[in-house]
């Protein structure tokens, strides 16, 4: 794995056209064929992560749909990540990379940018750790989370206007306090560790053949297809993002990280560009691009409370909607793993979606 750099967000997305150290596989592995992998993260940088944040996660549960099997005509099942703590997957890379801080590092504090489930994630971890965090988001980011990062132990400094002006924000930030950035997505470590859900995939679901998995900035579909191409190089990857969000589909297309203007209802998944080194990993890894409108995502998120009882946001339904919109290329036997990755969402906002429905 390389070292990350800590500083200058932007001047790292323009770089990334340049190429980021760490291009690998043959892109014949796009179409399966053979084991895929990226120099710039392994399954073993996989299973440090694991080692590392063992015991301090919930081991959270896969579950059965029975009803969107017989839907879609294959054995789906959910691994219900909505139940870690903080509500998301999002304490697994985040954990894995503090723990590699030095203590001066560490004394120096930490700094972030979030919608909030990497927020809540962050500050719930810092605290943990005993690290004082700062976490940039924006005026109209979810009030509950907002909150919730806030209980947590964070400072929150959310007076940014938007998305493009906080991450304008945050890198003036990280210039200005000298803390150490704990990237959303596009640090190997959060990669590494958000890897480690597709480790307890293929243990609930060995026989999975294809993975389903939501995007925001590529952090935990990187992860996990490292995980998953490793151990099943057969199976296919499928990075699910909204129309109205989709950084990783175009990046990929593109060759190199693009930005864009994300405007989903689907907060988490509202990524203004998708990491450099994720781009890379899902180019080699042969990651394959799903796009859902904001009407799948509301069904998908319907079904999910209905049929599920899983009581999601609906960047954690964007797996469901995807399925159920016929967008996943399946075929009668496949074995599905879909990551319902969390369920931060306030009350009324499900509810206005469920009414709507
Ligand atoms: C609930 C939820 N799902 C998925 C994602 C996407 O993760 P990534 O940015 O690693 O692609 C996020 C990111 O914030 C999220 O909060």
């Amino acid at each position: 794995m390389r070292s990350t750099q800590n500083r200058a967000i932007f001047v790292r997305v323009a770089a990334a056209g340049q190429g980021a150290r760490g291009h690998a596989a043959s892109r014949e592995t796009r179409i399966g064929v053979v084991a895929a992998t990226s120099e710039l993260l392994t399954i073993d940088d996989v299973y440090a992560a694991r080692e590392r944040i063992a015991g301090r996660l919930h081991r959270t549960p896969t579950l059965g749909s029975r009803t969107l099997s017989e839907r879609v005509g294959a054995q789906v099942h959910f691994k219900a990540e909505l139940f870690q703590r903080t509500g998301s997957f999002k304490p697994r890379g985040v954990l894995n990379k503090l723990s590699t801080l030095s203590d001066e590092e560490k004394a120096r504090g930490v700094i972030s940018i979030s919608a909030g489930n990497h927020a809540q994630a962050l500050a719930y971890a810092s605290a943990v750790e005993g690290i004082d965090a700062l976490v940039v988001m924006w005026q109209a980011a979810s009030p509950m989370k907002i909150a919730a990062a806030r209980a947590y132990g964070a400072t929150v400094d959310d007076s940014p206007p938007d998305i493009p002006a906080a991450f304008e924000h945050l890198d003036r930030l990280v210039e200005e306090t000298g803390r150490t950035l704990v990237h959303p997505y596009d640090d190997p470590l959060v990669m590494a560790g958000q890897g480690t859900v597709g480790l307890e995939m293929l243990d609930d679901v060995p026989d999975a053949d294809v993975v389903v998995v939501q995007v925001g900035g590529g952090g935990l579909v990187s992860g996990i297809a490292t995980a998953v191409k490793a151990l099943k190089p057969e199976a296919r990857v499928f990075a699910v993002e909204p129309e109205l969000s989709n950084a990783l589909a175009a990046s990929m297309a593109a060759g190199e990280s693009v930005t864009i203007e994300p405007k989903s209802a689907a907060d988490g998944l509202n990524g203004p560009y998708a990491g450099p080194n994720c781009v890379r990993v899902c180019l080699d890894l042969g990651v394959e691009n799903v796009l859902v409108t904001e009407d799948d995502l509301k069904e998908g998120f319907t079904f999910m409370y209905g049929r599920m009882k899983l009581a999601c946001e609906l960047a954690g339904a964007a797996t469901a909607a995807a399925l159920l919109a016929g967008k996943v290329p399946l075929e009668r036997g496949n074995t599905v793993a879909a990551v319902v990755s969390g369920g931060n969402v306030a009350a009324q906002t499900a509810a206005a979606i469920l009414a709507e429905q």
